[in-house]
């Protein structure tokens, strides 16, 4: 199994809760790459995203992608928008293994209206705009996503299935 392995696809595919269920199974140490953003920069990801802007956010997301490269044994959850950004499909693929977590919109919209994360690309859409602002970004950005090594559907996906794929590919 790669020493670093990373779970990608749009927000709330569950990617961080299927992420830190993983790497209790493998033993290896589980990185949320937005809490590291958070962390690193002492803000919250909308107030990056307030202050900042949204490309000063992909150089320190592209930055951490960078320090986590040279680290091992991690299941990294990444931000939704990291593969589509800078070089980071190919940055990830490089230096691990990448599982996109595939769901339809439809399952996105339904998932994303029940999280209570703050996402700054979403905030304040109504569900008709949120499923088209889905739609149209997931089109775009199933260009990256299909990249990776490995598509799984995420709907009632186990984190076994996922130790499965790992230790059967
Ligand atoms: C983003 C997804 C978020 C976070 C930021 C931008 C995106 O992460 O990185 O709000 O561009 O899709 P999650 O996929 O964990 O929600």
């Amino acid at each position: 199994m790669d020493t670093r392995i990373f779970l990608i696809g749009f927000m709330g595919s569950g990617k961080s809760t299927l992420g830190a269920q993983l790497a209790r199974r493998v033993g290896y140490q589980f990185i949320d790459m937005d809490h590291m953003i958070e962390e690193t920069a002492e803000m919250s990801i909308p107030e990056i995203f307030n202050d900042h802007g949204e490309e000063v956010f992909r150089k320190w997301e592209y930055d951490i992608l960078r320090e986590l490269c040279r680290r091992e044994k991690l299941v990294i959850s990444t931000g939704g928008g990291a593969p589509c950004h800078s070089n980071m499909m190919d940055l990830m693929n490089t230096h691990g293994t990448t599982i996109y977590l595939k769901l339809s919109p439809e399952a996105l919209k339904t998932r994303l209206i029940q999280s209570s994360t703050e996402r700054p690309l979403i905030m304040g859409k109504s569900e008709p705009e949120l499923l088209d602002f889905i739609k149209s970004l997931l089109e775009k950005r199933e260009l990256f996503y299909k990249r990776a090594a490995h598509i799984v559907d995420g709907i009632n996906l186990q984190s076994q299935t996922l130790e499965k794929l790992l230790m059967d590919s």
